[in-house]
Order: C-alpha cells, then sequence, then structure tokens
C-alpha cells in the first residue's frame, strides 16, 4: 500500500458528513452532476437542479456513509460509500457510490490520497464502478488502486440499464 500521497497533503481530511451538513452534500453533487453531464444524458430540472434523490439515505439507512474532504479546511470533494453490490447481490462487498474532487484540485494527487484514505477506513472487499464514456476516470480508478494494491487490476465491462460500465473489484486488507 503507497501512503506518499497522504504525507504530501498532511491537511487533506475526509471527515464523516453529519446529517446537518446534507446541504453541503447536495450542493457539491450538483457540481459533480454537472461534470457528468458532459459524457451522460442527464437532465437538469426546471428548478435549475440535477438533484440526487438518494442523498437523504446516508443518514437513514445502515451500511451507507457520507464523507466530506478538505484540504487546508475549505472543501474539496466528497465521497459515497454504501455497502452492497450494485452488478450482483453480495450484500457485503463496500461500493464507491460517488466520489469527486473539486477541479481547482484535479490532477494533484488528491484523488488518490482521498481514495486511498476510504479504502483503509473499510477493510474487505471493494467494488468500484465507473461508466466507460467517463474516460478521466476510468484511468483514475485504474492507476489509484494499482496504486493501494500494488498491482493492476482488470476492470470487468457490465452493462447497465444500457450503460457500459467498468467495474474493477479487489480486497482492501485490514490495518
Ligand atoms: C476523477 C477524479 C476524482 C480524479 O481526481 P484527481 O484528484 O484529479 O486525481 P489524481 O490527481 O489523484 O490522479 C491520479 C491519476 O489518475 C489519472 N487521471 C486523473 N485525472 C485524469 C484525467 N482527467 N485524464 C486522464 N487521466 C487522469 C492519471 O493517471 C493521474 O496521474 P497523473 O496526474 O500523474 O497523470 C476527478 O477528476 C473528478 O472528481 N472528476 C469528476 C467526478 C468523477 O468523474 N468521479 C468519478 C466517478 S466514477
Amino acid at each position: 500500500m503507497n501512503r506518499r500521497n497522504e504525507l504530501q497533503f498532511p491537511r487533506l481530511e475526509l471527515v464523516p458528513a453529519a446529517s446537518d451538513q446534507e446541504q453541503v452534500l447536495a450542493n457539491l453533487l450538483e457540481l459533480y452532476a454537472h461534470d457528468f453531464s458532459e459524457f451522460h444524458d442527464i437532465e437538469i430540472a426546471a428548478d435549475g437542479r440535477f438533484g440526487y434523490r438518494d442523498l437523504p439515505l446516508y443518514w437513514s439507512e445502515p451500511g451507507r456513509h457520507p464523507f466530506l474532504a478538505t484540504l487546508n479546511g475549505k472543501l474539496a470533494g466528497f465521497a459515497l460509500v454504501k455497502q452492497g453490490s450494485t452488478i450482483s447481490n453480495n450484500r457485503t462487498v463496500w461500493d464507491m457510490a460517488e466520489f469527486f474532487v473539486m477541479r481547482a484540485y484535479r490532477r494533484h494527487g488528491i484523488g488518490t490520497a482521498l481514495a486511498h484514505q476510504v479504502w483503509r477506513r473499510f477493510p474487505g472487499a471493494w467494488e468500484v464502478r465507473v461508466m466507460r464514456s467517463n474516460r478521466h476516470a476510468c484511468s483514475f480508478w485504474r492507476a489509484a488502486i494499482r496504486q493501494f494494491i500494488g498491482r493492476s487490476v482488470r476492470p470487468v465491462r457490465v452493462e447497465k440499464n444500457g450503460e457500459p460500465w467498468n467495474v474493477f473489484t479487489f480486497v482492501s486488507p485490514s490495518q
């Protein structure tokens, strides 16, 4: 496992988001959805928001974990983690439901450092899904996972709701 990135960003923190921070996550999810609209067909609603229906579940359903990321105390991104596969009936696997780094902080290794923090928090089997149309993220996950487990993982191609995805599976070891 590689801790180089964490040492590079001593003030990069991954903090569980409290229920009174739901709106903060909702705001960041709008930026995330807007990024997605570049390669994926998602419609904005008449109120000017994309919305994220499942967000409240992160504070009401067990097995869901919302995180905010800060760099030097400022918002830098988020991660939404949930337990249970969306492609098989494996209920224990960890799923990176959503993951985001603010544009101002990209290509500095921050996404990698954050992903590694998330995986270390939840040892066990992981699934990381990415739409194949999200080509930057496909390269990102391939590199971040390789650094984390020390070898390359070849993604499995799956089709869900007519959309082709790459699914990376690996195990995060216990500390
Ligand atoms: C994907 C994302 C999380 C990457 O965050 P980041 O902090 O820029 O990632 P890193 O700096 O740690 O990148 C590590 C490596 O991933 C690859 N990578 C990251 N962004 C890339 C891009 N835009 N194009 C090609 N490769 C990329 C590179 O190999 C990079 O190493 P390098 O910069 O030395 O070449 C960020 O771009 C993002 O939030 N995108 C929008 C949301 C999204 O797509 N999330 C993933 C959903 S599945």
